[in-house]
C-alpha cells in the first residue's frame, strides 16, 4: 500500500513475513491509520532500507514497526537511523520458532530502544494496536475508535456462551 503520508512504517526483512505481518497492517487499516509496507533487509539490503526510511521520515512517518526472524537486527538497525519509535517483531522461525527472533530483537544494549512485542501473529496485531494508542494521544477520534474497539473485545469476551 504506497502512501507517501503514512504515519506507520511497516518494514519486514523478507516477504515470506508478510503472512504474519499481514495482521498489523489489517489493525492500522481498520483504525484507518495510514501506512506503508515494504519488504526491506538489514543485511540484504541495506542502502535501500536507510533511503526508505529518510523519505519518510521527511514525509512525516510517526514510528515504524519492524518485523524480522533469526538473527533478527532489521528493527535494531531501523532503531539506529532514526529517533522515531521502533516497534519490534520478532517473526517464528523454522528452527527455533522465533525465540532467536525475539532475543536479537529484545536485547537491545543501552541506548537505542526497540519496544518488543509477542512472536508471530499476537506481536504483530499488538505492535499496530499499540501504534494505534501512541497516535491517540494527538488524535481525539482515534482516541475513540480505540475505547470502542476495546470495549467490543471485553464484550465479546462477556458474553461468551458455553453448552450447559
Ligand atoms: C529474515 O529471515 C526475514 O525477516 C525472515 O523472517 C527470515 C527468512 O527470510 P526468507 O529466507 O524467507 O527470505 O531476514
Amino acid at each position: 500500500m504506497p502512501n507517501r503520508k503514512a504515519l506507520v512504517g511497516v518494514v519486514m526483512g523478507s516477504t515470506s513475513d508478510w503472512s504474519v505481518m499481514s495482521q498489523a497492517a489489517g489493525i492500522l487499516k481498520e483504525f484507518g491509520v495510514s501506512y506503508e509496507a515494504r519488504a526491506l533487509s538489514a543485511h540484504r539490503t541495506p542502502a535501500a532500507l536507510e533511503q526508505w526510511i529518510r523519505e519518510l521520515e521527511k514525509d512525516g512517518v510517526r514510528c515504524f514497526i519492524a518485523a524480522a526472524g533469526g538473527a533478527a537486527h532489521l528493527a535494531g538497525v531501523v532503531a539506529a537511523q532514526t529517533s522515531l519509535p521502533v516497534l519490534g517483531v520478532p517473526m517464528p522461525s523454522r528452527y527455533l520458532q522465533g525465540l532467536d527472533s525475539l532475543l536479537s530483537i529484545v536485547q537491545m544494549p543501552k541506548g537505542i530502544p526497540v519496544a518488543t512485542f509477542a512472536i508471530g501473529e499476537a506481536g504483530a496485531a499488538n505492535a499496530a494496536l499499540f501504534a494505534v494508542a501512541m497516535l491517540a494521544l494527538s488524535d481525539e477520534p482515534l482516541a475513540r475508535r480505540l475505547e470502542a474497539y476495546r470495549a467490543k473485545q471485553t464484550e465479546s469476551v462477556l458474553s461468551a456462551k458455553f453448552p450447559d
